[in-house]
């Protein structure tokens, strides 16, 4: 089945709100006349989610969130709900990022309660795995992506699962300039293809699995030629509009 491929920036703890808008307009100009052909997104700091929102309307270029909180409202200092972020412009949300499980503690069942608190507000998450370096070296990939994936989407019906991405980004590869190799990425994407058949057999296949994890204009093209990586999660090479947009042309050739 063809997906639409789709490429989303994660412009982490990166950018004032003054500093996103100028890159917002940049990638506007350079990636609004692929956003046709691929479906393009990008998630700033809470604090520029309006600036950015504003330099992106009328474009078809998406917005997207890095983090959300499972309430609705309530005395949670520093957190901010699905609602809030739907109200902001996004249509996206990172659920489970690496970053957020590894430095901030948040669990599975914590994945799996934002994960469904976005689709209650409306949003698109995208839902985060990936195993670190020792996993992989002893041998537990499938293992740990797959108690993530299964976590993450637990309860949820086939509609739900359909209506979510899914991003493999290894954790070993986030930021060192490793990539996973094309076959290595595959082999993943294959797996998580294949939990989402048992958890929703009708919506597997159109869900779409993002690769993240040092993607660079270099090697986008064959990442994405996989028959099972049906885009990118980019975090570094989404902050210059140039390589962002190299990127977004490797998910089309
Ligand atoms: P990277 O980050 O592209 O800088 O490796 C990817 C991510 O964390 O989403």
């Amino acid at each position: 089945m063809a997906r639409k491929k789709f490429v989303c920036g994660n412009w982490k703890m990166h950018r004032t709100a003054a500093e996103a808008r100028t890159l917002a307009r940049e990638v506007r100009a350079a990636a609004e006349p692929l956003a046709g052909r691929v479906d393009v997104a990008v998630a700033p700091p809470f604090t520029a989610l309006f600036a950015v929102g504003a330099e992106l309307a009328g474009s078809r270029i998406g917005l997207g969130a890095q983090n959300l909180h499972w309430e609705a409202q309530g005395a949670f200092t520093g957190e901010v709900s699905a609602h809030m972020l739907a109200e902001a412009g996004c249509r996206y949300v990172l659920c489970g990022h690496s970053e957020r499980r590894q430095l901030f503690g948040d669990t599975d069942e914590a994945v799996r309660k934002k994960t469904g608190a976005a689709l209650a507000a409306g949003l698109h998450p995208i839902v985060c795995v990936g195993e670190t370096l020792p996993e992989r070296e002893s041998g537990r990939t499938l293992e740990v992506v797959g108690r993530q994936v299964r976590a993450a989407l637990s309860g949820l019906g086939p509609d739900s699962i359909g209506g979510l991405t899914v991003a493999y980004e290894p954790v070993w590869a986030i930021g060192t300039g490793k990539t996973a190799s094309a076959a290595q990425a595959q082999e993943v994407h294959a797996a998580i293809r294949g939990i989402l058949k048992d958890l929703a057999p009708g919506a597997a296949d159109a869900v779409r699995i993002l690769y993240g994890g040092s993607v660079k204009p270099d090697n986008a093209a064959e990442l994405m030629s996989q028959p099972d990586v049906d885009g990118a999660l980019v975090g570094g090479a989404s902050l210059k509009a140039i390589d962002f947009t190299g990127i977004i042309q490797g998910a089309i050739r």
